[in-house]
């Protein structure tokens, strides 16, 4: 496996306090900074931009941001997060006129290009974009809302999804996002996931660095 790397949802932080919590996460060993995007028209809920993005680079983050769009349209904003620092940029196929477009324009503006699929959208999507991205994100939940339950069918969509990483022979990172918490992830890992968002079971707990030290011993067994 890759080495795992664990994104904690900012979703689930205290946003009156946000650079302080991305701080703390961050120094109780956190990889990524996940950041969630929704546009009340795409997914029922309204979260954050650009804005944020970028004030947390100038509040002194210097972590990769893996910014999940859960917008439509998808491409106008493309530029905008680029500028404000992230660093992955996905986005739900489905959402976007052109796909495989979205997928250059987000490489053109030097970031990494992710494809997320929800819990009902098959993975064809890959048949012909697997050689252009560099994640693949499964929905373990629908989205819009973090606190939700993980769906099981989700280990046999990631059982799915390794294989065609494998067959492609490039590094594409799996990522999983919804419901994840340190009873869950060892399975999610043995179906081969290598990216664990957590919003609720981080960011609800009073020590972030006990939950995610427990999730690492969990991903590693
Ligand atoms: C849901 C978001 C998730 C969410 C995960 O639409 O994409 O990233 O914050 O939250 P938990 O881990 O609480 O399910
Ligand atoms: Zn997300």
């Amino acid at each position: 496996m890759a080495k795992p790397v664990i994104a904690p949802s900012i979703l689930s932080a205290d946003f009156a306090r946000l650079g302080e919590e991305v701080d703390n996460v961050l120094a109780a060993g956190a990889d990524w900074v996940h950041f969630d995007v929704m546009d009340n028209h795409y997914v029922p809920n309204l979260t954050i931009g650009p804005m944020v993005c970028e004030a947390l680079r100038k509040h002194g983050v210097t972590a990769p941001i893996d910014v999940h769009l859960m917008i439509q349209p998808v491409d106008r904003i493309i530029p905008d997060f680029a500028q404000a620092g992230a660093t992955t940029i996905s986005f739900h196929p489905e959402a976007s006129e052109h796909p495989h477009r979205t997928i250059q324009s987000i490489r053109d503006a030097g970031c990494k290009p992710g494809l997320v699929f929800n819990p009902g959208t098959a993975l064809n999507h890959l048949d012909w974009l697997i050689n252009e991205v560099d994640l693949v994100l499964l929905m373990s939940v629908n989205p819009g809302f973090g606190g939700q339950k993980f769906i099981p069918a989700t280990l046999d969509k990631l059982r799915e999804a390794r294989k065609r990483i494998d067959a492609s022979g490039r590094d594409i990172r799996l990522e999983v996002d919804g419901g994840i918490k340190a009873d869950n992830i060892g399975s999610v890992a043995a179906a081969g996931a290598d990216t664990f968002v957590a919003g609720s079971a981080i960011f609800g707990a009073d020590d972030y660095g006990q939950v995610i030290a427990g999730m690492r011993e969990e991903i590693e067994q």
